[in-house]
């Protein structure tokens, strides 16, 4: 059992990424994983207002200590990305830019979505974030193209390949996170 942290990466009103999370989510559950879905707009960081960087820990914010104490119950990391310009949202850079430490040492997937090219640029460009602050990408992505197509009655019904591929990207955060662990002790 691993405990794995899904950030919502869109806070749009009527955003497609949350009940693309909730399959995520029930997937992950299903796969005897504890989950700590993270939606961001109940989350309600503000932009980044620490006077200090985030790796030195002095933070002075309680919405910055609270947050830090959630992350740093997760022993991995799964993010829920829509492509916004070929890169990805702002609310998760955000997020993401608030802490440092916190991150070290836990792999991290990407469910990516978007047109035709499934979101994978706004992953590309998430790649570079991930390592600064001590995410370890597992290889492998689950990237939806035009998921609008797969909504039935407001819930998400992925097709197979997008199901299987997510089920391998879970059995790799499992994996990851044990071989991990003595670098996050
Ligand atoms: C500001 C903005 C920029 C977008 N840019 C892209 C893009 O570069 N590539 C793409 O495939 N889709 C793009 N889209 C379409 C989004 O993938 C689509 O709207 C998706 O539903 C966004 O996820 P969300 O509903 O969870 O916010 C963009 C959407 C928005 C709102």
């Amino acid at each position: 059992m691993t405990r794995i942290m899904i950030i919502i990466g869109s806070v749009r009103p009527g955003r497609i990424g949350l009940p693309i999370a909730q399959w995520v989510r029930d997937r992950v559950e299903a796969a005897g994983h504890e989950v700590d879905l993270v939606d961001l707009v109940e989350l309600a960081l503000p932009f980044m207002d620490e006077p200090e960087h985030p790796g030195k820990r002095a933070y002075t914010q309680p919405h910055t200590l609270a947050w830090s104490a959630r992350v740093e119950q997760a022993e991995a990391v799964l993010l829920v990305s829509p492509e916004y310009n070929h890169s990805y949202s702002p609310a998760l850079k955000n997020a993401l830019d608030f802490l440092a430490h916190e991150w070290q040492a836990k792999p991290v997937g990407i469910v990516s979505y978007g047109g035709a090219s499934g979101g994978l640029r706004g992953a590309a460009a998430l790649d570079a974030v991930l390592s600064t602050i001590g995410l370890v990408r597992v290889p492998v992505d689950v990237a939806i193209n035009g998921p609008h197509g797969h909504l039935v009655d407001g819930a998400f019904v992925p097709d197979a390949k997008n199901d299987a591929v997510l089920g391998r990207l879970i059995e790799a955060l499992g994996r990851y996170a044990e071989a991990l662990r003595p670098l996050r002790a």
